[in-house]
């Protein structure tokens, strides 16, 4: 759209039933965020949208099994999200929540209009019954065996091991998650949204109009959903959580939490409205509006198809202009994974590093997952850190505001005569200005903060060029026309980088003491005038040690290892053997004497023992755990009657014994103390 009188920009609501991770910051929170804050400075009128999404099955599983409510539940997380979000600078005009009353209001409200219109398929349909718990089962209140591979916890909509979409009737074995019963059949009656219809009307045509203006990754994803084929997708379930269906009749059932949560968009809204003396209908229902929505590549569907056709159904609302959703951000080359413990929680982060939010949403954005997958580690962190905002941008800064407080005790020179070379490099800042507003506007935010970082690199380089502090002893006066424009380079840098670095601008402006300053003032070369003066400026940005990281990647290690330890999966007992079979084993405690790596493998020590019955050669796979020189004089457990046998040519005479735990590690089976060799174990 031309000039659109407002933005409505959405980052899609959170699951109020777990805490933040990077993940999430990286897909729907802070290119929106990077986003609205650019909009801004450039004086538009935007409303940022956010706010919990608090209904669905798994949030009222989780009350169950902490034997609280739902409501605790959502309580517990929409406070400590909220609370997240702001400490880190996503900086929504409103965070609102799924279960509050007007929500509930305008999702039931536009539950009713479609209904009106005739919008809705009516269908009865059998579908599983606890009968224990009288309760239909629901997604993931079912659980059974998935029919493609195997998998035993399969849920009623999803097998999570295979990614199949399933519904509940394809599993093999269903089993209610309540009671753990086999459920039964029973009729239910249940309102569905007709997508195929949509997608013949219109739905497809509207997608291939937005070929060229949608990143390719969402543009695709819709396509291959449409190429199969949309089919009509109940928007109501029978539960005791969630905005009840407003009909007769309907007792005991709700809106399915996809129906209600993009509606709590709408209710943000209204809310924020009335909070900022604003109409809401401006911002959804006026055709010189733009809503975009950010989200997270898992959400491409429900944002991309089914949002705008409950929009469109409903006929009162404009649709999304773009969705510019993210692919996932890994972590040090692992999957994020809440149930695995396998993320970088925002709010340990918080506690970690209290002052270095920008640090963590230069490093994110830099790593923007915007085509395709990328990886977090927490070594590209401390480079970003130390080599980039540290070195390049707060190095500026800093040698900047020095001098001017060193050469004219903070009061800003007046320039003489430029030069070319500050010509060009005032000029070089418009430039700058003008390569970052079309890389925001087209929603490439790590290309965006690499050329913001090159305003960074201009200044260095002017001041390298120039040498003032050479230059202070010869000419004085050409000194004032340097520090001058660096100044006006630091000026330009605390607005250019507000979008992604708002806690260091917002220094910097204290620094400079000076008012925030809007966007297209960055392309001038007059923001400061001369006889202004600057505050004694400290360090932007401080170096990150590698003790900090060792500590956070010790974290990881930690919570994998417990993970581990929390999954091993028990091998099962085998068959009975009689106290005869048993004692035919002859075990003896030995000492190991020599160990040498068995040539071209990996895994074997050939090893000589002494069994306090002989000394002799055995064969072992340890390898990989144990090196030869560190084992040899420990004690061992050896099946000495073990028929000898050739391994790589060599002729091992016996075995030792060894424990291996989930991850394949090997461990000595030992006694508590060193006891004579030849010893008996039985
Ligand atoms: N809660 C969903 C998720 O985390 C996102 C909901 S977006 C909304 O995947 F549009 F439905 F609100
Ligand atoms: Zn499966």
């Amino acid at each position: 759209m031309k000039n659109p009188k407002r933005h409505l920009i959405t980052s899609a609501l959170p699951y109020a039933n777990g805490p933040l991770h990077l993940g999430h910051i990286a897909g729907a929170y802070l290119p929106a965020d990077i986003y609205v804050r650019y909009l801004k400075l450039k004086g538009e009128d935007v409303a940022f949208i956010c706010g919990s999404d608090e209904h669905g099955v798994p949030i009222t599983l989780r009350a169950r099994k902490e034997g609280v409510s739902p409501q605790d539940i959502v309580d517990t997380y929409h406070e400590m999200i909220k609370k997240a979000f702001a400490e880190f600078g996503i900086a929504f005009d409103i965070y609102h929540r799924t279960s509050d009353s007007l929500h509930h209001e305008t999702a039931s409200d536009f539950f009713k209009t479609m209904y009106e219109k005739g919008e809705f398929i009516e269908r009865e349909e059998d579908q599983f019954f606890d009968e224990q718990e009288q309760q239909f089962l629901a997604d993931r209140y079912i659980v059974g065996t998935c029919p493609k591979c195997e998998y035993e916890e399969a849920y009623g909509d999803q097998c999570e091991k295979c990614g199949t979409s399933l519904s509940p009737k394809e599993l093999i074995n269903p089993k209610s998650k309540l009671s753990g019963n086999v459920p039964v059949l029973k009729t239910t009656k249940h309102w569905y949204l007709d997508l195929e219809k949509y997608q013949n009307e219109w739905l497809e045509k509207w997608i291939d109009g937005h070929k060229k203006d949608w990143k390719s990754n969402v543009y695709g994803q819709c396509k291959s959903w449409l190429n199969s084929g949309l089919q009509a997708r109940a928007v109501t379930r029978d539960l005791d959580w969630g905005v009840p269906v407003p009909l007769e009749g309907a007792d005991r059932k709700v809106l399915y939490v996809w129906f209600d949560a993009p509606i709590g968009y709408i209710s943000a809204t209204k809310a924020w409205a009335q909070q900022n003396g604003k109409d809401w209908k401006d911002y959804w229902q006026s055709e010189d509006s733009r809503l975009i929505h950010f989200i997270g590549k898992d959400n491409i569907v429900f944002h991309c198809l089914i949002f705008p056709a409950m929009l469109k159904a409903h006929g009162d609302y404009i649709l999304p202009e773009n969705v510019p959703a993210n692919e996932f951000l890994n972590l040090e080359g692992d999957k994020l994974s809440t149930s695995r413990n396998w993320a970088v929680w925002i709010h340990e982060y918080l506690l970690d590093f209290p002052d270095k939010q920008d640090v963590l949403r230069y490093t994110i954005c830099a790593n923007s997952p915007e085509q395709k997958d990328n990886d977090f580690t927490w070594k590209d962190f401390q480079t970003r850190n130390n080599s980039e905002l540290v070195a390049i941008f707060g190095n500026f800064v800093n040698r900047t505001l020095v001098l001017t407080q060193k050469y004219y005790e903070g009061k800003v020179p007046a320039r003489g005569e430029l030069t070319n070379f500050d010509k060009k490099t005032l000029t070089e800042i418009s430039v700058i200005k003008g390569n970052l507003e079309k890389s925001i506007e087209n929603f490439r935010f790590r290309e965006a903060v690499k050329i913001a970082m090159d305003l960074a690199r201009l200044g260095n380089k002017y001041l390298a060029d120039t040498e003032p502090w050479k230059v202070i002893k010869t000419d004085e006066e050409r000194v004032k026309t340097i520090m001058n424009i660096s100044i006006q380079i630091t000026a330009a840098l605390s607005i250019i980088m507000e979008p992604f670095l708002p806690f260091t601008t917002e220094k910097l402006r204290n620094f400079l003491n000076i008012e925030k300053l809007s966007w297209d003032l960055a392309g001038k070369s007059d923001l400061i005038d001369a006889g202004h003066i600057i505050n004694k400026p400290e360090l932007l940005f401080d170096k990150i040690e590698d003790e900090e990281i060792e500590k956070q990647i010790q974290k990881l290690m930690d919570s994998k290892k417990a993970n581990e330890a929390e999954n091993v999966k028990v091998e099962p007992a085998k068959n009975n053997i009689s106290y005869d079979d048993f004692v035919k084993m002859d075990i003896r405690t030995g000492i190991i004497l020599e160990a040498e790596q068995v040539p071209k493998t990996d895994k074997l020590i050939k090893l000589k023992i002494d069994t306090g019955i002989d000394h002799r050669t055995v064969v072992s796979g340890i390898a990989v755990d144990h090196k030869p020189e560190d084992i040899i004089g420990k004690q061992v457990s050896v099946l000495v009657n073990l028929e000898p046998r050739k391994i790589r040519g060599i002729e091992s005479q016996g075995m030792i014994l060894m424990a291996e735990d989930a991850s394949g590690k090997l461990y000595f089976v030992i006694p508590e103390e060193k006891i004579s060799s030849g010893s008996v174990i039985k």
